[in-house]
């Protein structure tokens, strides 16, 4: 589907943004692990989070959508062989924090995904996993899907330091030491988003977690998880693309409320206020460990900024739409040490840096980062590969509603993968000027 943007619009209004994707997963797969009966309030339906529970219900989990709720039976770490192929579509998120959990397991299982996932590599978590006592088999090509995995009863507990910061990886070996015979310690720098330690926490889990002179520490004792009731706050990634509207497109504003605010996902907006935005963070409360509060912003005048690397893993799915934002501003701007984003649903430092420039935009892709540099006046309507990549057909969608004249966005119905109403919102809370 290609979608048609009639540009210069504005926005005045308080958005719905949908629930987060991070937290959903983690929600089906942890009340999968627990014992007893977990319910989930306000569920990102998506692909991304449908393919999680399409693979728990393959393992063997009784999972109920009843009305707008989830209700998840756990059955301790109790899982069955699954009779198919674990299809993880486009997820990395699943199929990482699958290799964790299925590690626990003595049975066999495959897991594969769409193109772009067989791209995605996987060693990252599989040589950790093995030194745990966990066996993988490439069944294709060396560190991509499809994979064999056969777990073990027997796992050695481990003491890793991650080489780059990463929720998923870090994930993964959380799930795979709560079965594990002793105490593991995972350590990274800085520290990745850790939804999956504050929901374990929450559950009972024998887990702890500090910060030190800038190394994040998880220990973990093997335990027993409780079920839970969850309600999940909305998504600040996808949040990001309706405050950066709201920034650069003129006499425009936004409320969100309800947005999940914790400290390792609001990289984002800090950088936007470093740029100058007019951003307000009201009403927080803690939800079992997860902040959770409204924020609100207006067009602003925005600067070039020097992106620091220590912001990187709080702002790594945000660079497409920081981008478009940065086309905006006034001076450059340099995001530097973001090699991941090469291994992302896209390599997204080359589909950002093509996207901006198909908008006309003064844009330099670095080895592990972009440069841009803000051009409001040279930018003009385009039509827009999106590289079936979501978050490029959002951001990109946002930069159309910004410019003059009519744009085009190419598959942007990969925008189902983390926020299925994108264009349904774009279009009814937005007017042309
Ligand atoms: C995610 C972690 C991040 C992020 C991804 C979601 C998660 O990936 O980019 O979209 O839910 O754990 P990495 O952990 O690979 O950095």
């Amino acid at each position: 589907m290609n979608v048609k943007i009639d540009g210069r619009r504005k926005i005045n209004s308080n958005v719905i943004v949908p629930p987060d994707k991070s937290i959903s997963h983690r929600s089906i797969m942890i009340g999968s692990l627990a014992n007893g009966v977990t319910e989930i309030e306000n569920f990102l339906f998506s692909d991304d989070c449908l393919a999680t529970i399409n693979c728990c219900k393959n393992l063997g989990t009784d999972i109920e959508i009843r009305n707008d709720k989830i209700i998840v039976r756990g059955n301790g770490f109790a899982l069955s062989a699954p009779k198919q192929i674990l299809d993880c579509q486009n997820s990395g998120t699943t199929t990482r924090l699958l290799l964790g959990i299925l590690s626990t397991q003595e049975f066999e299982s495959i897991l594969t995904g769409d193109s772009s996932l067989k791209k995605r590599p996987m060693k990252r978590v599989t040589v950790p996993l093995s030194q745990m006592g966990a066996e993988f088999e490439f069944l294709e090509k060396e560190d991509f899907l499809p994979i064999k995995v056969k777990g073990s009863k027997k796992l050695k507990p481990i003491e890793y330091t991650l080489p780059i910061p990463s929720a998923q990886v870090k994930s993964a070996l959380i799930f795979a030491s709560l079965k594990a015979e002793g105490k593991s310690v995972i350590k990274e720098s800085p520290k990745s988003r850790d939804h999956t330690e504050l929901m374990l926490k929450h559950a009972g889990a024998n887990i702890k977690s500090w910060e030190k002179d800038g190394v994040y520490t998880v220990e973990i004792l093997p335990s027993q998880i409780s079920s839970i009731k969850i309600k999940i706050p909305s998504d600040i990634s996808s949040a990001a693309f309706f405050i950066v509207l709201a920034l650069i497109c003129e006499g425009s504003s936004v409320v969100i409320e309800n947005c999940i605010l914790n400290p390792t996902r609001t990289g984002i907006i800090d950088v936007l206020k470093q740029m100058g935005a007019e951003i307000k963070i009201e009403d927080v409360e803690n939800r079992n460990g997860e902040l959770v509060g409204k924020i609100v912003a207006r067009s602003s005048n925005l600067r070039g900024v020097k992106v620091e690397k220590n912001d990187i893993p709080r702002i790594i799915d945000e660079i497409p739409i920081l981008a478009v934002a940065a086309a905006f501003a006034e001076g450059k701007t340099t995001i530097d040490h973001a090699s991941e984003l090469r291994v992302k649903e896209s390599d997204r430092i080359k589909t950002t840096v093509e996207m901006l420039k198909s908008f006309g935009a003064e844009c330099y892709e670095l080895e592990n980062g972009l440069e841009i540099i803000g051009s409001r006046e040279k930018l003009k309507s385009a039509v827009v590969n999106s590289y079936k990549d979501h978050r490029i057909a959002m951001a990109a969608s946002i930069m159309a509603c910004a410019v003059e004249g009519e744009s085009t966005i190419l598959d942007a119905d990969c925008v189902s993968i983390s926020f299925p109403n994108f264009y349904d919102i774009l279009f009814s809370l937005t007017k042309k000027i």
